[in-house]
């Protein structure tokens, strides 16, 4: 059977538009695939289960969605570089993060309070990582950095991962029907644990649909007014255009108040560096920010080094644009992109 064509039913129920990645493709439809794919992983996830749908849940509904339910990687780069358990275990909720952005600034929002952040991989990547590579360690890294005969890093096809962010609400926001809430809890600057009811506010989505993997970024839409972060630049108007029909088809429920800001799939486009920022987390870098040339600077070197993610020839915090500057592969390996694998211990 052919898989389901998602830019039909995305909406009515769990579709994975990951086989069709050619047909959208072939149409220029990459924001239609960004949206389908969020829509995707943003499903009810079916109870005591890790990354499923729950087809007899609706969109939109006050769980936990699919991505939630993926490994957080807490508990995939474990402390003393020991092997993470199972893929199949409970789950337990993540301690979130304080969402210290890469630049090392905190974001605030509107109140002062700290937005929080997760980062979630899902089953293909987290056995990538954990049982067909085992770069999961400092000392697993270091293996593959030292052994000439070791294959690139090399992720299957099925591999996503997520980076979220979350902000505090307020009573009458949480009844507002506008965010995808979750009660979360993290550590606040005396090492106090904190929770509260959360409100999703970004999320970058990432696919390996192709070998320099796929990149989306979503943003709840009152952003602008609710946190410490500026607009730097419009959504593009096709974009915008697109924002609009599916939020037309997601109304009534708390998805209709995202939107995509964009995709990559490339490092140039008609002879430009492509950039694509998330106004949450790239604030002071928007930009400069291209999720692929930055990523594809993912890598390790001798004694957990890492090639460099700013490009200084430009001044302070900017980011590399672009086609990304090669590696010295007797210096650096890459590691696929994946630019959590520096929190490996
Ligand atoms: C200047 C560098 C830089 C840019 C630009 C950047 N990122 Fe990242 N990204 C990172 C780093 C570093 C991490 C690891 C953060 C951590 O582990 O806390 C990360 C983490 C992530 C993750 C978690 C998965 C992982 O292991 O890499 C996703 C998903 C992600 N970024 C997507 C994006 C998207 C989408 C964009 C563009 C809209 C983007 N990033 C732009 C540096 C960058």
């Amino acid at each position: 059977m052919a898989p389901a064509d998602c830019r039909t039913v995305a909406t009515r129920q769990p579709c994975d538009p990951r086989p069709r990645f050619a047909d959208y493709t072939a149409n220029g439809q990459y924001d239609q695939f960004a949206w389908d794919l969020f829509l995707f992983v943003s499903w009810p996830a079916a109870p005591n289960e890790r990354g499923v749908a729950d087809g007899s849940q609706k969109l939109g509904e006050a769980t936990q969605v699919v991505w939630q339910t993926w490994k957080n990687v807490a508990e995939v780069y474990v402390p003393a570089g020991q092997t993470p358990l199972p893929w199949r275990r409970p789950i337990v909720p993540p301690l979130l993060e304080m969402n210290v952005e890469i630049d090392g600034r905190l974001l605030t929002d509107k109140h002062g309070q700290p937005t929080l952040m997760q980062v979630n991989q899902n089953e293909a990547t987290f056995d990538y990582i954990v049982n067909q590579r085992q770069i999961y360690s400092r000392a697993g890294q270091a293996v593959f950095f030292t052994d000439p005969a070791a294959p690139p890093i090399d992720f299957p096809a099925a591999a996503m991962e997520v980076k979220a962010i979350w902000r505090m609400l307020d009573p009458a926001e949480q009844q507002s029907g506008k965010y995808h809430l979750t009660e979360g809890c993290y550590s606040d600057d005396n090492g106090d644990k904190q929770c509260a009811t959360l409100g999703l506010t970004a999320l970058h989505l990432i696919s390996k649909v192709q070998p320099h993997w796929f990149w989306a970024t979503f943003e709840q839409v009152d952003n602008p007014q609710t946190t410490n972060a500026p607009v730097v630049a419009p959504v593009s108007p096709a974009v915008a255009k697109l924002n609009e029909t599916m939020q037309a088809q997601l109304a009534g429920t708390v998805w209709q108040s995202y939107q995509l800001r964009g995709s990559q799939w490339s490092f140039m486009l008609a002879n430009q560096p492509v950039v694509l920022a998330n106004t949450q987390i790239e604030t002071q870098f928007q930009q400069s920010s291209s999720c692929m040339t930055c990523h594809a600077l993912s890598s390790i070197g001798a004694s957990n080094s890492r090639a460099d993610m700013w490009d200084y020839a430009h001044g302070n915090v900017q980011g590399y644009v672009g086609d990304p500057p090669p590696l010295d592969n007797s210096t650096f390996k890459a590691l696929d992109y994946v630019w959590s694998l520096r929190r490996a211990k």
